[in-house]
């Protein structure tokens, strides 16, 4: 058994008064794909924005190789470098060209010369197809090719973890399909992703575990045969109903 990249351990996240994230627990290993579901505002963003540090956990830590990241001395720079983040809304530089976005963290974050990182990230706009576009800027872009250079930028940073947050909610029906087959092969590939997605084909044909999350805590987690074939807890099957008789 491969040692666990991440473990949450009795997570909990509060905005004031309001609970969002409750004693919330979960491994993730070298290679697995863990898909996050449920309903909206059930804290699934939350949750991957404690897991990269763009939010400050309560209570709780977060073990990245067995070292908590939630410790004060812990440099979230450098983490965030080895676990990447892809966003429902892209969140591209739009001032800057396409090889440039996918750059631009190779040169001032890691500190690699033009040349090599210019290397790296066309190997990896390759790999999502938009090799083609390394002048254009964003704005030219249709949804699924600005998610698409979105996913080749993190990959170029050479992640451990890559961590997508509805990465298809944005876009129009018939571009979700050319970014789930992006990550279908970053999945195929054994790269480590945790994914927040309301695609259940996605979740139940390429993740080793999915999540499932209700009002903040893990209702029911488990294989996806588990979890849409055989779900334990009546919460679940009510939202796969509604969710897929839509
Ligand atoms: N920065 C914030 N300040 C206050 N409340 C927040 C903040 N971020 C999220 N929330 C609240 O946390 C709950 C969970 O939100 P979120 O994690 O975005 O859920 P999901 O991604 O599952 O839709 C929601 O009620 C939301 O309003
Ligand atoms: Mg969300």
């Amino acid at each position: 058994m491969s040692e666990p990249i991440i473990e949450v351990r009795h997570l909990s996240k509060s905005f004031g008064t309001h609970v969002v994230l409750r004693d919330v627990d979960f491994t993730v290993k070298p290679g697995d794909v863990t898909c996050v579901i449920g309903a909206s505002g059930s804290g699934k963003s939350t949750l991957l924005r404690c897991i990269n540090l763009l939010e400050t956990p309560t209570s709780g830590s977060i073990l990245f190789h067995g070292q908590d990241i939630t410790e004060k001395r812990f440099d979230p720079c450098g983490y965030r470098a080895r676990v990447g983040m892809v966003f429902q809304s892209f969140n591209l530089f739009n001032n800057m060209t396409v090889l440039d976005n996918c750059t631009a963290g190779l040169r001032y974050v890691l500190h690699q010369d033009k040349e090599t990182a210019r290397r790296t990230a066309l190997s990896n706009l390759e790999k999502v197809g938009m090799a083609p576009y390394i002048n254009a800027r964003p704005r030219q872009l249709s949804g699924g090719q600005k998610q698409r250079v979105a996913i080749a930028r993190a990959l170029s940073m050479q992640p451990e973890v890559l961590l997508f947050d509805e990465p298809t909610s944005a876009l129009d029906p018939q571009m979700v399909g050319e970014v789930l087959s992006v990550m279908r092969k970053l999945a195929a590939d054994g790269l480590t992703m945790i994914v927040v997605t309301h695609e259940m084909a996605f979740a139940r044909d390429v993740s080793s575990h999915v999540v499932y999350m209700a009002d903040g805590v893990i209702a029911e987690e488990g294989t996806p045969q588990d979890i849409f074939d055989h779900p334990q807890n009546p919460k679940t099957t009510e939202f796969l109903t509604r969710f897929l008789s839509r």
